[in-house]
């Protein structure tokens, strides 16, 4: 089994730098995928009650007879449920819908700027984070400037900031600020484009170099610039595959090279 590395959160938990995508894996076989993924060396699962399979995320880390305290189960505050009291609201019905007593990581899904309410928002988490249901808590698809609002009105930096990254599109401005205050880059949709990537020229030769997928060329990218990244498949091979990311590196030429296409 793949034995995954983990990176330090700014809340003194660690995250996994590979996990798994969620999106769609609904009904039974979504729990029956969900498992399997568990059983197969996914440890970081990446769920959220707009997916609709909190359910199916808290029967697969039951079933899979993982220990709980191996898994980082995240979920995301949904749009519609901003505000303080809506938040902690939203809250109790994930944790229920999962039916655990904590969870691991728990994102604002987006920031709903035309709102405006996503600081009182990340103070229900920060109570959240308080009263010890969350062990780690941050954003998604957040600005520069809206983390820096959080930061100024609250003290409270988000552990993880998880952002559309993928090759085409690698966020450079926002992973040096990341960086600079230790917050955590995680990559979603990083095999968006794939049928192109999968026929690339640059991918294909650089696949073949290593004697590896293309798929796993592309996350292992991800994960070289210093990002978490979790594929979605329902697929075992498939997810195997790309957990499989730990028996190559990609050179600084090659790295460049996959940097510069659009696909
Ligand atoms: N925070 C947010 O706003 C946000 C937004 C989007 C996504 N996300 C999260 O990020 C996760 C991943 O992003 P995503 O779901 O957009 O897409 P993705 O992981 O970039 O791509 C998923 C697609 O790639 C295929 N695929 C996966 N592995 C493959 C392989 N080894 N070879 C060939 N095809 C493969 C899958 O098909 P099969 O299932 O058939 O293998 C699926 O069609 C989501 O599931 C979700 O958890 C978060």
């Amino acid at each position: 089994m793949t034995d995954v590395p983990a990176l330090p959160l700014r809340s003194g938990a660690e995250i996994p730098v590979v996990g798994l995508g969620t999106y769609s894996l609904t009904g039974r076989s979504g729990t029956r995928s969900l498992t399997e993924a568990i059983q197969a060396g996914y440890r970081l699962i990446d769920s959220a009650k707009g997916y609709g399979n909190e359910r199916e995320v808290g029967e697969a880390v039951r079933a899979a007879g993982v220990p709980r305290e191996e898994l980082v189960v995240t979920t995301k505050l949904p749009n519609d449920e901003h505000g303080y009291d809506a938040a902690l609201k939203s809250f109790d019905t994930s944790i229920t819908a999962l039916g655990l007593e904590t969870v691991d990581l728990y994102l604002i899904h987006w920031p709903m700027p035309q709102l405006d309410k996503y600081v009182e928002t990340w103070k229900a988490l920060i109570s959240l984070r308080d009263e010890g249901r969350v062990r780690s808590i941050g954003v998604s698809n957040f600005s520069v400037e809206q983390i820096e609002r959080l930061e100024a009105e609250t003290g409270e930096t988000p552990s993880v900031n998880q952002v559309e990254l993928r090759i085409g599109h690698e966020q450079a401005e926002l992973r040096a600020f990341h960086e600079a205050h230790g917050i955590v880059t995680e990559s979603y949709s990083p095999l968006k484009h794939g049928s192109a990537l999968a026929k690339d020229e640059t991918v294909r030769r650089i696949a073949e170099a290593h004697g590896v997928q293309w798929n796993q060329v592309v996350l292992r990218w991800n994960l070289q610039l210093g990002t978490v990244v979790i594929p979605r498949s329902k697929d075992a091979g498939r997810q195997a595959a790309n957990l499989d990311l730990f028996g190559f590196e990609l050179d600084g030429d090659e790295m460049q090279a996959l940097s510069a296409l659009r696909p």
